[in-house]
């Protein structure tokens, strides 16, 4: 195993009714904006029990984050906080409202010229306002996490701060009853993607990990089909596995201590931004393309995946392997997924400028073994035709 601290300081409240934890959460001396996104929460009754759980705070509003939160959107959020003088953040949303309001937490409190900077240079972040979360995706692990991924003008970039870690945040698997069967796949398959790129890399004996790991690929395969079938479409009990198993995949626990490659994300994050897919319909593209083009490196982690995970204790090593692969896609499309380029109206014409811009992002020894370099990534590409 190899050497990590790990701290995670996010307290969670899980379960039915506990949106109204937030009232002790959130200081009463607080002036708080509630940040959100494009309405979902008025129509599913999520915002009606925030307001009534902040009946004794005073709080502004900021509204308008989208898919994939955009830079220009999240800075007209800044004179917001300066004229009410905000100091406590409450995102209510899933992973993009997360994510924009941890760059609003960063960005209130910057004292470098250029807000930019923070994504574009990585500038290291050395204040931000304190956040809390009201999660309605479960998807991003972004509530219980210090990353998140801002766009602007076709450039989609991660930060990472301990600043920008939620301090609280309220998994109610309730507010997830409202999502549409795009949305759960995304989810699901997002939640799936974040443990295979921190399971799928080389032995390094973490036990531990691995079987953390096994069972949250185990949990989404059996409850994500579930969230979409008609007759478990409103069973709380799977929504509350499939969203507890988003938290862990990406909480840091299950990648303290183990090499992690983020190979699809990187990739993903190029599709995203230049074509404008789904977060997780990028990722449902290139893994599959990343297994079979790093197979031989990855061969260890393949045989183990594919035996404890999907069952395969038959047939030589290929054979599990590409069956392996196969099953994977197979779950992909059950979600409605796409699991080729071609079923996203892309071609191989796209991809001189997806390699361009992995190279402008300086994105070109990715993997565990920084081995992804730009020839290998136009082959995953290729592969993912
Ligand atoms: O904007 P509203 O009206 O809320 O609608 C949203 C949005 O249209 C809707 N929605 C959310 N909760 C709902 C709901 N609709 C009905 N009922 C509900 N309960 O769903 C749509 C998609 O929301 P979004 O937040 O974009 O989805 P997701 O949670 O998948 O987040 C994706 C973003 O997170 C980033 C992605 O890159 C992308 O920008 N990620 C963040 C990570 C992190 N911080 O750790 C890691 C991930 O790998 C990912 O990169
Ligand atoms: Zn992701």
């Amino acid at each position: 195993m190899l050497t990590f601290s790990f701290h995670n300081p996010t307290r969670i409240h899980f379960g039915e009714e506990t949106i109204k934890t937030i009232a002790d959460e959130i200081p009463v001396s607080a002036k708080v904006l509630i940040v959100f996104g494009g309405g979902s929460i008025k129509k599913n009754g999520i915002y009606d029990q925030v307001v009534a759980a902040l009946s004794a705070h005073d709080f502004v509003e900021f509204s308008g984050i989208e898919p994939n939160p955009q830079y220009d959107t999240l800075m007209k959020s800044l004179d917001i906080i300066r004229r009410h003088e905000v100091d406590y953040l409450l995102a209510v949303g899933g992973g993009s409202v997360v994510d924009g309001t941890k760059f609003i937490a960063a960005a209130a409190l910057y004292e470098g010229e250029e807000h930019w900077d923070i994504l574009a240079k990585q500038q290291s972040i050395k204040r931000a306002l304190p956040m809390g979360v009201v999660l309605t995706l479960p998807a991003t692990g972004s509530e219980s996490n210090a990353g998140g991924v801002v766009t602007r003008d076709g450039n989609k970039l991660p930060f990472f701060s301990p600043l920008v870690r939620p301090q609280f945040a309220v998994l109610d698997p309730a507010t997830s009853l409202s999502l549409s069967d795009r949305q759960i796949g995304n989810g699901v398959i997002d939640a799936f993607v974040h443990t295979m790129e921190q399971y799928l890399t080389y032995n390094v004996n973490a036990k531990v990990q691995e079987r953390f790991s096994e069972g949250l690929l185990q949990t989404l395969i059996e409850e994500g089909p579930r969230a979409l079938a008609a007759e478990s479409k409103d069973d709380i009990d799977v929504r509350a596995n499939i969203m507890w198993s988003a938290t862990m995949a990406l909480n840091g626990l299950i990648g303290a201590g183990v090499p992690q490659d983020w190979t699809t994300h990187m990739i993903g994050h190029e599709l995203t931004a230049a074509h404008g897919i789904d977060h997780a319909r990028t990722l449902s593209i290139v893994l599959p393309a990343v297994m079979k083009i790093r197979r031989e490196s990855k061969r260890g982690k393949l045989m183990q995946y594919a035996e404890r995970v999907w069952n395969i204790t038959h047939g030589d090593e290929e054979y599990r392997i590409d069956r392996a692969i196969e099953l994977t896609e197979e779950f992909f499309t059950h979600m409605g997924m796409p699991t080729r380029l071609s079923q996203v109206a892309l071609d191989s014409r796209h991809i001189d400028n997806l390699v361009d811009k992995l190279q402008q992002h300086g994105m070109v020894k990715l993997g565990e073994h920084r081995e992804v370099t730009l020839e290998v990534s136009r082959q995953i590409l290729e592969a993912a035709l």
